[in-house]
């Protein structure tokens, strides 16, 4: 590699070239790429330095951040300025996201904007639209098996639409995130169809082998993501007379990032999307990025110091794109995407808090927090600048991820544990005395792992109520939707919901008569929007009247309460009922106690949970209820309904 003398010579002869002006048209940028060029040129030696032409990777590299910057809009570099100035912009307790597919929820990108105002009412808005880049039917996995990662799926519409939706929603104050499928294509990507028809350039864009001796080795230590419907982590091609490593769906590539043009191919991807003008971009999987031959091929050390070099290209040429990887890992792995060492808060600006998601399904079936408490050690490890995606549901299943270690300093035997969360969560016949009504996803018979499909409204019981015409279930469902809802809303973090929870979407099982969705009962809880259901939320006590409403009064409780910015201020009470989870956030002298009812019956708690904390025997105001209390004596409690919560402020 180039040394640092030779390196800036370079970099003004590119600016020659681009005509790039570092004294004044282009001060910014040249100000950013000087502060991030030493770790830029470390990083990428560290990973490709040995490649045989790593000085011209290099230069390349330079260059793409180079044309990125001369082609962002003047109005991105603006709102890049504006967000720059807020300080750490994404941590603000005045955004607020939903999740949803385009199609699914609007029909097109065209007519994203007449639904707008739903989410404006709702008090959404950051919107992350699922996947729209081309995607073969059939052989999609919902649009993250990518052909073409810069043209949109025809189905949504096309690029300009995308732009035009991005800018209405800005000039609205909205925001927007979208994937990179960094980790692998469809094998209809261009790369892939060349690399089938012989190309040896191609072929070294993927993992491809001519005999088993390598594949067999891998898979020796390699787990299996999708064990029902791909079993196995490499599919045989037919037409290029090799293995593939296919670690998801056989259709799925996984891209080989030890060649450096893929990483700069994707790097120009991440870059493109950033001059699409997204807020946020969703790194899809990339606990995946790197294999080693003897490893699980996930969290490797050099996934990490990808990311943190795509993350210093981007504070070059396109800063006020944040980062999220979608590592849905283990607690201890997650919490290393925030970055470590010298990167700390500098490798993905957010990932998804998937702990304590699964840990909130675990304390509605168990009725305990004890196992949430234990993992907190862990979770409120993330550092300052940095923020989760907190949820009850998304577009994927729920995974019991959390370690064996948290279940068992409950007491329990994890392994019975967690098969009582199976049972409790997966519908098995009219015996079974769970109202809850989902499925198991991908079981594993050879290690008995399993993960749990459905709606957040099935699993709160309010499908099995429907169908019941039990009045009294389907109060008590609505109940623990929103008590799952403000659990995550005020957790700390980018509250983002997922679309057709706001209105107690229940399952749909339509997926199962679709044979490009039938393999997968993810999609039973993708459900299609029907408008005539939503606008129900308009009529005085129906069931979405109930949902939208509460999740509405949710948001707007946040977005009034400045502390539940996420400012890294959260601690958890003491388990003096240990069916009761119990979350103070702090601002200065303000603080704001959230309370959540696990369990089906009335809990009691003392006031002594409040004295802890420093709190005399004023009077606390309820945000939820907007009813007083006043902290009591010792002979005195506050209680909690089933399932219910609180939202407490110590008054003046
Ligand atoms: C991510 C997506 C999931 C997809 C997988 C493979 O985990 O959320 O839906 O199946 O990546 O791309």
């Amino acid at each position: 590699m180039y040394p640092e003398s030779i390196i800036s010579e370079k970099i003004h002869q590119l600016f020659q070239e681009h005509s790039i002006d570092p004294f004044k048209k282009d001060k910014d940028f040249a100000d950013r790429l000087q502060a991030h060029l030493p770790k830029i040129h470390r990083l990428f030696g560290e990973i490709y330095g040995g490649c045989f032409d790593a000085e011209q990777q290099f230069l390349d590299l330079l260059r793409s951040l180079i044309l990125a910057h001369k082609s962002r809009e003047s109005g991105l570099k603006k709102r890049d300025q504006e967000k720059s100035e807020k300080g750490v912009w994404f941590l603000s307790n005045q955004l607020a996201g939903m999740s949803l597919y385009v199609d699914r929820f609007a029909g097109s990108l065209k007519t994203m904007p007449t639904k707008l105002s739903h989410l404006e009412e709702l008090g959404v808005n950051f919107l992350h639209l699922m996947p729209i880049f081309e995607s073969p039917a059939g052989e999609s996995d919902g649009g993250y098996a990518v052909s073409d990662f810069r043209k949109v799926e025809p189905r949504f519409g096309t690029l300009e639409d995308l732009i035009s939706l991005r800018k209405n929603m800005h000039s609205q104050g909205m925001y927007l995130m979208l994937d990179i499928v960094l980790n692998h294509t469809s094998h209809h990507h261009e790369w892939a169809q060349k690399a089938k028809a012989g190309d040896f350039y191609y072929q070294d864009f993927f993992y491809t082998y001519s005999n088993r001796s390598i594949p067999d080795e891998f898979e020796r230590s390699m787990p299996e993501i999708f064990p029902e419907s791909a079993p196995g982590n490499f599919t045989w091609s037919e037409e290029m007379g090799k293995w593939v490593m296919t670690v998801f769906h056989r259709y799925q590539w996984d891209l080989n990032y030890t060649n450096p043009n893929v990483f700069r191919a994707m790097l120009d991807t991440v870059l493109f999307y950033g001059n699409l003008g997204l807020d946020l971009l969703r790194i899809d999987a990339p606990a995946f990025i790197w294999k080693q031959m003897g490893t699980s091929c996930q969290n490797l050390p050099q996934a990490h110091m990808l990311l943190r070099l795509i993350k210093q290209c981007v504070q070059v040429a396109t800063p006020g794109m944040a980062l999220l990887g979608e590592a849905i890992v283990a607690p201890k792995e997650i919490m290393k995407y925030f970055g470590t060492g010298e990167f700390i808060a500098q490798e993905c600006d957010f990932a998804y808090n998937a702990t304590q998601m699964a840990l909130q399904w675990d304390m509605l079936a168990s009725g305990e927090t004890r196992v949430m408490l234990n993992a907190q050690s862990e979770i409120l490890n993330k550092p300052y600048g940095t923020s989760w995606i907190t949820y009850t549901r998304c577009h994927d299943d729920i995974g019991l991820g959390y370690d064996d270690y948290m279940i068992a300093q409950a007491g329990k035997d994890p392994y019975q544990h967690r098969k009582f969360l199976k049972e409790y969560y997966s519908f098995s016949g009219d015996q079974w005395m769970s109202p809850a009504r989902g499925a198991l996803f991908s079981s594993n018979p050879k290690t008995g792992d399993a993960r749990i499909s459905g709606t957040l409204a099935s699993l709160c019981g309010l499908e099995k109520a429907l169908i019941e015409g039990n009045g009294p279930a389907i109060d008590l469902s609505i109940q623990k939707i929103l008590m799952m809802q403000a659990h995550s809303i005020f957790l700390g973090g980018l509250p983002m919901l997922f679309y057709g929870d706001e209105v107690g979407y229940t399952n749909d099982y339509s997926y199962q008569h679709d044979p490009g969705k039938s393999y997968d009962n993810r999609w039973m809880h993708r459900p299609v929007i029907d408008w005539e259901k939503v606008n129900r939320k308009k009529v005085e006590g129906t069931v979405e009247h109930q949902i939208f409403e509460g999740t509405k009064r949710l948001l707007q409780i946040r977005k009034e309460n400045e502390l539940f910015s996420d400012l890294s201020n959260i601690s958890w009470m003491s388990p003096h009922n240990i069916h009761v989870a119990g979350l103070v956030r702090r601002m200065g002298n303000e603080r704001m106690y959230c309370l959540f009812n696990f369990s089906d019956k009335a809990a009691y708690l003392t006031w002594y949970a409040f004295r802890e904390q420093g709190e005399g025997s004023g009077k606390l105001w309820d945000h939820w209820t907007q009813s007083e209390v006043a902290v009591g004596p010792d002979h005195e409690y506050l209680i909690l309904e089933p399932y219910g919560f609180r939202v407490l402020e110590p008054k003046a």
